[in-house]
């Protein structure tokens, strides 16, 4: 799985196909990382929970209190692909407890596992061996429906290309996921989270008419719609300069300070990654090196 391929976008593009095309715009959305059967739930992933409606809420929609237990607790997960009489060891027993409220940044060169660790603790992929609990359910052996479940409500995901659809003003394609789960839209909530993005002046705006920067936190805003209790984003920055990449962490830190939200981040970037509470550094599949970061927002002690 990489999210290095052209986005479905390039070759569907909506502004063609026209609007009516509902099912063809949104999935047009969805990132490449994910396909067939976990389409739709990649980005209605952090849907709103039923009893939430869309309405009143506002947001932030966590409060000021973080609740300090880990909401993902993953204890030697392996993943391991196989390839005719090849097996690569993506994943070879990893564990990690992420908290609210704190920030892990995951290291390593290329090929050492780190989209194969995310893709797990999100949820879009199951591990072949180890426990793994997200938001307090026990997700190891679930199949496709009950993850696509978890996910919703709970995660929500950023990913390096920002898979905006170009016909869609901004405060559209932030509201992608509540339209594809069919949720009542409230413009009022969308302007709230596009103002928690510093974006609100830019909501009838199209996507070509933002910098990359800019295109990256309507992608955040996205994930942010459906209120999830964890935010999950591969290599975010891997296509921001470097001002923009440290804009865009120094917004993760002020997403966790107000909102209480888990960050799991991937980068190769270890100046950026120092910006996390914790640094997790993968090697051929596994964790080598465990480093304190200098996160600035709420720190988290062990035990809570
Ligand atoms: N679907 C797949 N089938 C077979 N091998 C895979 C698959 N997905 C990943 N791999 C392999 O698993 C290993 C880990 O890949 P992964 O994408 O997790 O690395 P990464 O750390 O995210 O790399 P990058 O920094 O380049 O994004 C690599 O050797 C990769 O080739
Ligand atoms: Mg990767």
């Amino acid at each position: 799985m990489t999210s290095q391929q052209s986005s479905p976008a390039d070759s569907r593009d909506p502004a063609t196909t026209g609007p009516a095309h509902r099912s063809d715009v949104l999935e047009a959305a969805l990132p490449p990382a994910v396909s067939g059967a976990t389409l739709s739930s990649a980005v209605a992933a952090g849907g709103v929970p039923a009893s939430t409606g869309g309405s009143g809420a506002g947001f932030p929609h966590g409060g000021p209190t973080v609740d300090r237990s880990p909401v993902i607790i993953a204890r030697g997960l392996v993943r391991h692909y196989h390839r005719g009489s090849e097996t690569v060891r993506a994943l070879d027993g990893v564990d990690l407890d992420v908290r609210s409220g704190e920030m892990v940044a995951i290291l390593g060169p290329s090929g050492s596992g780190k989209t194969t660790l995310i893709n797990l603790l999100s949820c879009l992929d199951a591990p072949d061996a180890g426990t793994l609990t997200v938001a307090g359910r026990p997700v190891t052996g679930l199949g496709e429906e009950a993850l696509t479940a978890v996910r919703r409500g709970r995660i929500g995901f950023v990913f390096q290309k920002f898979h905006l659809l170009p016909a869609l003003t901004v405060a559209e394609n932030v509201e992608l996921p509540q339209l594809f789960l069919e949720q009542p839209i409230d413009r009022a909530h969308t302007l709230e989270v596009l103002r928690a993005v510093d974006l609100e002046n830019r909501a009838t705006h199209l996507p070509r008419e933002l910098s990359g920067g800019q295109m990256q936190r309507v992608a955040v805003a996205r994930a942010l719609i459906t209120r999830p209790a964890i935010l999950i984003a591969d290599e975010p920055t891997g296509n921001l300069d470097r001002a923009n990449g440290e804009a865009l962490f120094a917004l993760f830190r002020r997403l966790i300070a107000q909102e209480g939200l888990a960050v799991v981040v991937t980068t190769h970037n270890h100046h950026l990654a120092e910006q996390a509470d914790r640094i997790i550094t993968l090697e051929d599949g596994r964790i080598v090196r465990e480093e304190r970061g200098c996160g600035v927002g709420e720190r988290v002690t062990e035990g809570g």
